[in-house]
């Protein structure tokens, strides 16, 4: 006989009613990520021969959304249960394929759990895990210690058997030749009239074989996610186990339950983080890095000794080291600060790159920009960069300094060296080492009164 080659179905087309959304539920997100993207994750590392997603017939965003994943998609029209889901994909699975069966809404399933079901040699395997409060699983009923005679579902289950704590977690491996021959015996004679997987193992153990369950201490990891109130409890503790991974790996997170991971972290030797912070995609801080309260930092890289101070922004940008940023700053994508650079409270970067040393330290907007070594950029300096129709680029030279609120009306380059007076609105280039000024002359008025009205 060849050898047996691993297929997995996972099921998703249930409605997700408990969660009143019309989004479907494996789309939902923990920790940026759909459910689905997790469970996926595992399931890849497993290098199966196929995947088969159970979807209901409304399923096209989660098409778009995984449609480079080589999924092979079901659709089960009607949803008449988890068994009759299961039973859609069958004709898609290779004869002498060994099943993995999965449910959607279980995110959290690790590879090495789905190992040690599929290495048994038995008909079907179960994974089991023991709730302190088992309400609304499927109890597992035990004949002898080591084998399933019977999943009874919450509502099916008698007062006796609501007692058990030992539950069915959805995952099962089974051969397709068993489950062919099983799937078309179930019947909807349950409280829910519905088709149910988990009557495949009183159909086995009736036949006199072997349901081996598989326990796993990690609750967790086999969550089920059917509410909102579930989705933010997992998410708390998927949290609380990136801050700890971070943390033994040397990283001070002020507080786990306040830090929050949505991709990626890498971090080096001696990274402060402190309360509230999200981090979204690939997000790198260097040695010594210091991140305040409140921030967001989504796919950027931090260099060594950097600080980032409270409640700053930043998305897609470069920031070199011993550089500062914020409190309030807010840097866009395209954004690369060179070396010791300081970006104050309320400046905003898009698509600029500035040189070693340059400071632009409040209520400033720097778009479109390439600005040189050592530039002062006074408070509400603005570079003008788009002008109704195109984007224009604003070049400043080195050791210039830019006087507050001046206006920068690109293209526009200002040569290294020369002073903006402050209040211009700069239209034309500007050379090297002048003082240019635009700006209407001072002039007071004498013997100048208010109006009779304005009293
Ligand atoms: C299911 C199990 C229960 C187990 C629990 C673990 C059954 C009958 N019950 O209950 O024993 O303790 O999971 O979390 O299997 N689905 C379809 N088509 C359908 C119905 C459901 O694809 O017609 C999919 C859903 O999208 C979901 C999964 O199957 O991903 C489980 O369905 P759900 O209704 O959530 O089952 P539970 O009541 O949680
Ligand atoms: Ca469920």
């Amino acid at each position: 006989m060849s050898e047996q080659k691993l297929e997995v179905c996972i099921l998703a087309a249930g409605m997700g009613t408990r969660m009143k959304s019309t989004i479907p539920k494996v789309l939902q997100v923990l920790a940026g990520k759909p459910l689905l993207s997790h469970l996926l994750a595992s399931v890849q590392t497993l290098g199966p021969k196929k995947i088969h997603v159970v979807v209901g017939p409304e399923s096209e965003s989660l098409k778009t959304v995984f449609c480079d994943d080589g999924i092979n998609w079901v659709t089960q029209t009607e949803r008449r249960g988890t068994g009759h889901a299961l039973m859609q994909a069958l004709p898609d699975i290779a004869d002498n394929s060994k099943v993995l069966i999965l449910l959607g809404d279980a995110p959290l399933v690790s590879a090495r759990l789905m190992k040690s079901l599929i290495e048994g040699d038995t008909p079907l395997s179960v994974l089991t895990v023991c709730l302190d409060d088992p309400t609304g699983y499927g109890r597992i009923v035990r004949s002898g210690s080591d084998r399933i005679s019977q999943i009874v579902e919450d509502r099916d289950a008698n007062e006796a058997q609501a007692e058990i704590n030992e539950i069915n977690t959805g995952v099962m491996v089974a051969d397709v030749q068993s489950l062919r021959e099983w799937l078309p015996q179930l019947k909807s004679d349950n409280a829910q009239n519905e088709l149910l997987l988990t009557d495949l193992v009183s159909i086995a153990s009736g036949a006199d074989l072997y349901v081996r369950p598989v326990l796993t201490e990690d609750a967790v990891e086999v969550a089920g996610v059917n509410s909102f109130e579930q989705l933010a409890e997992l998410e708390r503790v998927l949290q609380r186990r990136y801050a700890h991974d971070l943390m033994n790996e040397g990283v001070h997170i002020v507080d786990p339950e306040r830090f929050d991971l949505r991709g990626h972290l890498s971090c080096g030797r001696d990274v402060f983080i402190d309360v509230n912070n999200v981090f979204e995609g690939d997000v790198t801080l260097g040695d010594g890095v210091r991140i305040g309260a409140n921030c967001r930092v989504i796919n950027s890289v931090i260099e060594p000794g950097s600080v980032i101070k409270d409640h700053s922004h930043l998305e897609g940008c470069q920031v070199g080291p011993e550089s500062q940023v914020g409190p309030f700053a807010r840097l866009r994508p395209g954004t690369v600060l060179r070396e010791s650079v300081a970006i104050g409270n309320f400046v905003e970067v898009k698509n600029s790159e500035i040189g070693k040393g340059t400071k632009a330290s409040h209520l400033t907007y720097l778009g479109d920009a390439s600005i040189g070594e050592s530039v002062n950029i006074g408070a509400g300096t603005i570079t003008c960069n788009y002008d109704g129709i195109d984007k224009h680029r604003t070049r400043i030279e080195d050791h210039v300094f830019v006087g507050s609120n001046t206006a920068l009306v690109a293209p526009v380059v200002i040569g290294a060296g020369s002073i903006i007076g402050a209040g211009s609105t700069i239209t034309k280039d500007v050379k090297e080492g002048v003082l240019a000024l635009s700006r209407v002359k001072q002039k007071s008025v004498i013997n100048w009164k208010r109006s009779e009205d304005e009293k």
